[in-house]
């Protein structure tokens, strides 16, 4: 089992990114040699459009690890380094963005990603018997894929259906009222494709 981002939730994500940006603001950036062609032409492409939606080029960083996410499924040290250089920040900097952000994965992560809210109407609402469901069919806790890498498991904060709770999202499939005897029917959906 594997941990896509085993820093997700701590709290020191937050110090680290005010760090890390007042460093490289004090330092400079770039001081190595840029590696664009790691990310390819259509991804360049795509953060290019990007770029152009913000008024300067580190704005973009969280859209551009999600181009760059979307291809390759997450962000390896490889990756981070060749965003960095593309949008003049420094890898260090960009790090701390993608460790506070917890849907960037900087590890493999399985085919689908199963997102359970743990936000407190859905902890209310009967979160625990439903994380105890997954954890109990999957075998795996937070922060963790299934050893045939179908599944990684994740805590996310409110998924915008408080009223609806508990809430859970695969890949992009929404699902509301989850009850503990729909946990088999839902995951069946993922694995029979
Ligand atoms: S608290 Fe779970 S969807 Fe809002």
């Amino acid at each position: 089992m594997t941990s896509p981002n085993p820093s997700y939730k701590e709290e020191i994500g937050v110090h680290n990114l005010v760090v890390n940006m007042a460093a490289g603001i004090k330092n400079g950036f770039n001081h190595n040699a840029p590696h664009f062609e790691e990310l390819g032409e259509a991804m360049r492409s795509a953060i290019d459009h990007e770029i152009s939606l913000v008024p300067y080029k580190k704005a973009a960083c969280i859209e551009a690890m999600k181009i760059v996410q979307k291809e390759r499924g997450w962000i390896s040290d490889e990756s981070l380094k060749a965003i960095a250089d593309y949008l003049e920040m420094s890898t260090s900097e960009l790090d701390s963005v993608a460790t506070f952000y917890n849907l960037i994965f900087r590890k493999p992560v399985g085919e689908h990603i199963i997102l359970l809210c743990d936000s407190i109407t859905c902890w209310v609402m009967g979160y625990q018997p439903i994380y105890q469901s997954l954890q109990n069919k999957l075998g795996i806790e937070f922060g963790q894929t299934t050893a045939d890498n179908q599944f990684t498991l994740l805590p996310n904060a409110c998924l915008g259906c408080c009223d609806h709770g508990p809430a859970l999202i695969i890949d992009n499939d929404l699902y509301r009222d989850v009850k503990t005897n729909e946990i088999d029917n839902i995951l069946a959906k993922y694995t029979s494709s």
